[in-house]
């Protein structure tokens, strides 16, 4: 029975990850929903019931706790978890029906609710899925703790994408769907109002600079092409690509990246191959993770212009993920400048890569990245004319050098201003979180 159960429990979560990613009414979704349901009904032909619930962090059923799957599943359980769930009971009577709705509420995020979710609960009819403990904290009452909680499933999130590079770095199997899984989690968190993710180019969370900068370039293109208007499966495939544009580069970082000397022009040569080297690792999980992935690996270096490398045996254009894979990979390597040399204002980056409009980057492309980050990125720290310090916290798409700021210095002006109207105050100068902007970082 204790078999059944987990098989059930992982075909369960499946039939979760599909529905985020593809909706319920998606071919593959009726594939896995349906072997979950199988299962579920031979279960139920033994027991009239069956519930399990959620101990800590752990799947548990009775006195077995699924220690390994639950480490699998995190992000599953933390959707449980976040909407108040910690025991669910199946019973006999259940509908194929009643399943799918079920699945499909677990699968909603949560910021989609602002009525009462009992009430919701009670409208689906679902007779016989019976959930405990449904205690949800609604935005306002959101305790501190919640808070830290909730970054730090954030900070789970981001640590598994580093996990999923390690997986190919070692030649392992790799979960497609579940990577793909944890990258809508991310992704559903930077809709919050926690928007982390600027900020995170600024943490220094990894030791290895190729793996934080991989993260941050995905994270980076999936927040692009959704706000372009990709649609969840392309945006999702252009993340997969974007974490792995350049695997390649992990397998020759141990004998030349770590060299503090110029390269040669031997090993420049060979820095070059990441490109080909990568698409070849990734052409080998395509089943898992589709085929953007070594196209993207293959191209971000050609350059809109196509003066790039290495060098094509055609001349059709480059796919779209590549054109965006390419700027977000330039603008996270020029942001993490900060790291080791003297930080680039965000001004300059935008007149480095603006003056590279038609050359390295296609045109509409990198005006529409601009128009979206902004060319001040939210938190960033900034002098404004009349000596306030302000933090940047909200875009104007039509003016994209002047963004909506809080004043945080001095204490008494504390206030909001849209630099798009306010014109007698100018930003004067962007404050280095490195230097003399260090002391306003618990404001950001
Ligand atoms: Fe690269
Ligand atoms: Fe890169």
């Amino acid at each position: 029975m204790i078999e059944k159960i987990e098989k059930y429990l992982k075909e369960l979560i499946v039939s979760l990850q599909v529905a985020r990613i593809y909706t319920i009414n998606h071919p593959k979704f009726e594939e896995v929903s349906n072997a979950a349901f199988v299962t579920l009904k031979d279960i139920l032909q033994q027991n009239y019931e069956f519930t399990f619930g959620i101990i800590g962090d752990e799947l548990a059923y009775e006195r077995e706790i699924f220690f390994d799957l639950s480490k699998k599943v995190k992000a599953a359980i933390h959707i449980f978890k976040g909407k108040g769930i910690e025991r669910i009971t199946f019973s006999r009577g259940i509908e194929k029906d009643e399943f799918d709705k079920f699945i499909e509420f677990l699968g909603t995020p949560k910021q989609d609710f602002t009525g009462d979710l009992m009430a919701y609960f009670s409208s689906l009819r679902l007779k016989n899925i019976v959930v405990g403990k449904i205690n949800i904290l609604s935005e306002a009452k959101r305790e501190p703790d919640e808070v830290k909680k909730y970054l730090s499933h954030y900070d789970e999130s981001l640590s598994k994408l580093s996990v999923s590079i390690e997986d190919i770095v070692d030649g392992h199997k790799i979960d497609g769907l579940d990577l793909k899984f944890t990258l809508i989690n991310v992704l559903d968190n930077l809709f919050s109002q926690y928007q982390e993710f600027l900020k995170l180019t600024a943490m220094k969370r990894y030791d290895d600079v190729t793996f934080g900068h991989l993260v941050n370039v995905s994270i980076l293109a999936m927040y692009f092409s959704w706000k372009l208007g990709y649609a969840k499966e392309d945006f999702l495939d252009i993340a997969t690509a974007a974490l792995f544009h350049d695997i390649g580069k992990i397998f020759i970082s141990r004998k030349i990246i770590k060299k503090p000397d110029r390269l040669s022009a031997g090993e420049f040569a060979v820095m070059k191959s990441h490109t080909i080297l990568g698409a070849q690792i990734l052409l080998k999980y395509s089943e898992n993770l589709g085929v953007i992935a070594p196209v993207v690996a293959f191209e971000h270096h050609l350059r809109y212009d196509m003066k790039g490398y290495p060098k094509p045996r055609f001349s059709q254009p480059l796919h779209a993920s590549s054109l965006i894979v390419s700027i977000c990979d330039v603008y996270d390597a020029l942001t993490q400048r900060r790291s080791y040399k003297r930080d680039y204002p965000p001004n300059l980056i935008y007149e480095f890569m603006n003056r590279e409009k038609g050359g390295l980057f296609h045109p509409q492309l990198l005006d529409r990245f601009f128009q979206i980050f902004g060319v001040w990125p939210l938190g960033t720290i900034l002098l404004l004319s009349n000596k306030d310090i302000a933090i940047v916290r909200k875009q104007n798409q039509d003016n994209i050098f002047s963004p909506i700021v809080e004043i945080v210095s001095p204490e008494s002006q504390r206030q909001f201003i849209n630099l798009k109207e306010n014109r007698t105050v100018t930003i004067e100068k962007f404050l280095s979180p490195l230097s003399e902007g260090k002391e306003y970082i618990p404001l950001v």
